[in-house]
Formats: C-alpha cells, sequence, structure tokens
C-alpha cells in the first residue's frame, strides 16, 4: 500500500474522549472500519485517528515513541495534576521519571507490605460488621477509600495521622468521597497542594527519618545537576501520585468484584487459592505466588481496563498500519477495544482467567494486552497496584462471599477512568 493512503472513517464528525459516547463509537467504528481509521473532531477542526492493531500500538508507545507527546486530554488533566510526571513532556518529563523510578522498585515496594495488610484488614473489619448487620457493602466507594489510604499512607507515612489529628479529619478525604471530576473538584483538589507543601517545608525544618514516596522524592537527586526537586515539583508529583495511584485501583477492583459476583465458580477457586496462602503479613513475592489471583486480576483489566483510552500527539508525521498520518494528529489507542479484538482473542467478552496462564499468554501477540500501557510513559505504579489488589483480594476471599445486592445491568461511566456509573452494591457473608 503507497504511504500516503488516507484511512476509512465516518463522514460524520465525533470528538472522541470528549464524552460519554466515546466508547460507543469506538466500538460502531471499529466495526465498520477496522485496524485504522480517522473522525474528523470538531473541537479542533482537524482529523483524529484511531489504531487497534498490537503492531501499530507497539510503534507509537514504543519503538517510535520520540515522535509523540501526550497531546489531547492532557489540558484538562493539567488543571488536576500541575506538571507532575502524567502530565508533563521532554527533557523535564524525563528527568522527573529518572527520578521517581527507584522509589517504585520491586525491593522499595516490598516494604509497603504491612501497610497494605493493615489497610486491608481495616477494610475486612468493616465488612465484617456490615455483614453482622445484613447491610450490603458499598463496593466502589470502599475500594476507592481503601486505596486512597495506601496511597496517601505510602505518601506520607506518620505525618498522614498528624495531620488528621491537628485537621479533626482526613483533608484528602474529598478525593475519595466526591467522585465528579469537574472544575470544582480541581479546585478543591489544588489547594490541597498548600498543605502538601507545608508538609514539606515541616520535614525541610525538623527531618527526621521517614520511610514513605515523599521522602523518597525529596531524597532523589538530579543525575546532572546533583539537584533535589523543588517544592513546586514535589508538590504536582505528590498530587499525581494521589489521584493516579487511588482511582484506578478503585475501578479494578471494583470490576473485579462484579466478575465475581456473576462467576461463582471463579470466586470459588479465587477462595481456595486463598485459604492455601500461609503468610499473615504478604511480602510482594508471596502476592505475586497466587497465580490464579493474579489471573482473574489480569483478565478483570482485560475487559474493564480503567485506563481506557490513552492518547498521543504526533510531532511528525509517521505511518501506522500502511496509512499515513499528519504531523500534529491526534492518535488514539483504547486499551478496551484492543483487549477484545477478535484477531488476537476468541469469546472476548467471556471472562476466563485461564487466558493468561503461561502457555496462552506465551502464546499471544505481546502488545495485545495493555491494561498498564507499554513503553517509557507505562505506568509507574503497576507493581504497587498489582501487589495492593492482589492483597486485597486474597484477605477478602478468605473471609467473605460477595453477591450483587440487585440485578440491573451496570452502565459505564467512560471518563478519564472506566468505572460504573452508579455505585456497585454487594452483600457480604462470612464463608
Ligand atoms: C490498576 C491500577 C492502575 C492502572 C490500570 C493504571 C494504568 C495506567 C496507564 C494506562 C498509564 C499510561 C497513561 C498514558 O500513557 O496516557 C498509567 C500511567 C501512570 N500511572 Fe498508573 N495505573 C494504575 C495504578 C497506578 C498506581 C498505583 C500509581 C502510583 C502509585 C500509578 C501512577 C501512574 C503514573 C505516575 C503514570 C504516568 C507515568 C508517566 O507518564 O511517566 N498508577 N497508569
Amino acid at each position: 500500500m503507497h504511504t500516503s493512503a488516507i484511512p476509512p472513517g465516518p463522514a460524520e464528525g465525533f470528538d472522541i474522549g470528549g464524552s460519554e459516547e466515546s466508547l460507543a463509537r469506538l466500538q460502531d467504528y471499529f466495526a465498520r472500519f477496522g485496524d485504522v481509521y480517522r473522525v474528523f473532531a470538531p473541537a479542533r477542526g482537524v482529523f483524529n485517528y484511531v489504531i487497534n492493531h498490537p503492531d501499530d500500538i507497539k510503534r507509537v508507545l514504543l519503538t517510535n515513541h520520540r515522535n509523540y507527546t501526550k497531546g489531547e486530554g492532557m489540558d484538562r488533566v493539567k488543571i488536576l495534576l500541575g506538571n507532575g510526571i502524567m502530565t508533563s513532556e521532554g527533557a523535564f518529563w524525563r528527568r522527573q521519571r529518572r527520578m521517581m523510578q527507584p522509589a517504585f522498585h520491586r525491593r522499595v515496594i516490598d516494604q509497603f507490605s504491612t501497610l497494605i495488610g493493615e489497610v486491608n484488614e481495616k477494610f475486612a473489619q468493616r465488612w465484617a460488621e456490615h455483614c453482622a448487620r445484613g447491610e450490603p457493602v458499598n463496593v466502589s466507594s470502599d475500594t476507592s477509600e481503601l486505596t486512597l489510604e495506601i496511597v496517601l499512607r505510602s505518601l506520607f507515612g506518620s505525618d498522614l495521622r498528624r495531620l488528621e489529628h491537628q485537621m479533626g479529619a482526613n483533608p484528602f478525604e474529598v478525593v475519595a468521597k466526591q467522585p465528579n471530576r469537574d472544575l470544582k473538584f480541581a479546585f478543591q483538589f489544588r489547594s490541597l497542594g498548600k498543605l502538601v507543601g507545608e508538609l514539606i517545608q515541616n520535614r525541610r525544618h525538623a527531618p527526621e527519618e521517614h520511610f514513605d514516596f515523599l521522602s523518597m522524592l525529596m531524597l532523589t537527586r538530579d543525575r546532572e545537576s546533583g539537584e533535589p526537586m523543588s517544592d513546586k515539583e514535589l508538590i504536582d508529583e505528590v498530587l499525581t501520585l494521589i489521584v493516579a495511584g487511588h482511582e484506578t485501583t478503585a475501578a479494578a477492583l471494583t470490576w473485579t468484584w462484579y466478575l465475581l459476583g456473576q462467576h461463582r465458580e471463579i470466586a470459588e477457586q479465587l477462595e481456595a487459592e486463598a485459604d492455601r496462602s500461609a503468610a499473615s503479613v504478604m511480602s510482594l513475592a508471596a502476592a505475586e505466588s497466587m497465580s490464579f489471583t493474579h489471573q482473574v486480576l489480569q483478565e478483570s483489566l482485560r475487559l474493564y481496563p480503567p485506563g481506557w483510552l490513552i492518547s498521543r500527539r504526533a510531532i511528525e508525521g509517521d505511518e501506522l498500519g500502511g496509512f499515513s498520518i499528519p504531523p500534529r494528529s491526534d492518535v488514539f489507542i483504547s486499551p478496551y477495544m484492543l483487549h477484545r479484538h477478535p484477531a488476537f482473542w476468541s469469546d472476548a467478552e467471556q471472562f476466563k482467567p485461564e487466558r493468561f496462564s503461561d502457555v496462552e499468554a506465551n502464546e499471544r501477540h505481546k502488545f495485545a494486552y495493555i491494561p498498564f500501557a507499554v513503553g517509557p510513559r507505562h505506568c509507574i505504579g503497576e507493581n504497587i497496584a498489582m501487589f495492593e489488589m492482589l492483597v486485597h483480594m486474597r484477605t477478602m476471599t478468605r473471609q467473605f462471599r460477595l453477591k450483587r445486592a440487585t440485578s440491573e445491568p451496570i452502565e459505564f461511566e467512560a471518563q478519564i477512568n472506566l468505572r460504573p456509573r452508579s455505585n456497585l452494591m454487594m452483600t457480604v457473608t462470612t464463608r
């Protein structure tokens, strides 16, 4: 095919990612136009490009990643996260990523095992109380609170308690309690930056030993200049980690409980694996050795990837799937669509954790599954996310069985994250 070929696409215009309808449109367009197509975007007055083939995704996110910035959608996210690692670009992003990477090393993550265990035990206690009272649990809000507590305690350590004490409540609670991600929330959230700034100042004036992400971020130095991060940089990174670290993980856990509620036989296999696990505080290695639980989480992330839409902007023109992509085009990748691509997944709508057994996974195209993205900008928190999700499933399935409290179908909310539109309520029984 000649490289100047223009990809097919619908006659009508549509802003992908701009509204709730995006997921339905992506499904429709994929059925009509396949792996590469273009859609006129009225908001920018140019064509957007959508790619669904793993080879093209590999090119954009990995082999030719230098030709792409984050592009569309980042302006909105920047209001919330400032110039943190999620939204920054170029040399500055590279510096931040290099400085932050060691804090997410497996050896470091492993040291959060007690914290992750404790927070899960606390929520198990809560679920036991619901069970005793015969009240359903709100899985959406409980997983949101749980993952928020893990990210806050891993960031601030003992300072979190101090802050709660001082202020009479956890000032970051708003993040889990207020689900709307509108401008009002952005304003409330950014004002928390002041608090983080004060915390940083206190630590600078009264240095004491801390083991948490904040202290690691304060200690890390730029390889070339030897400089630490400024207060502003620290604040943006802390706020970024709070949002990036908690919403996605909470959505993934909610979807997993939803799927388990529909598949009793798989829940039983999970329970059996949880019962076999011995350690009271799970190390990262022990958590990862629960291979069936791992497969269940992977399969849940396949069907409902919280990061359902990834966007990049081409700097120079590119060629994808034999079609030419003009300079400055926005290119969209939807893990949701990719994870259901019929050429790479059989019975794609079915929940089948065994797809992730070594034998099956090894035969699959390596880039057909990207819940944490791939390439240099892949999720920095993947290991800690998997760790806390494994420990959560294990802690809860050892003690409880969950069933949907109502039977109406779940509707999607596909904003920045993919999550169920209404709260997932489930009844809990002890095993
Ligand atoms: C199940 C949970 C999670 C999922 C599905 C997820 C997914 C993703 C995806 C798809 C990206 C790439 C976004 C893009 O390139 O546009 C990403 C980036 C990122 N994630 Fe996660 N994430 C999860 C948990 C976490 C956690 C726990 C943390 C931190 C504690 C975290 C921190 C980040 C950061 C900082 C980035 C930006 C990295 C960069 O641009 O260099 N994530 N995540």
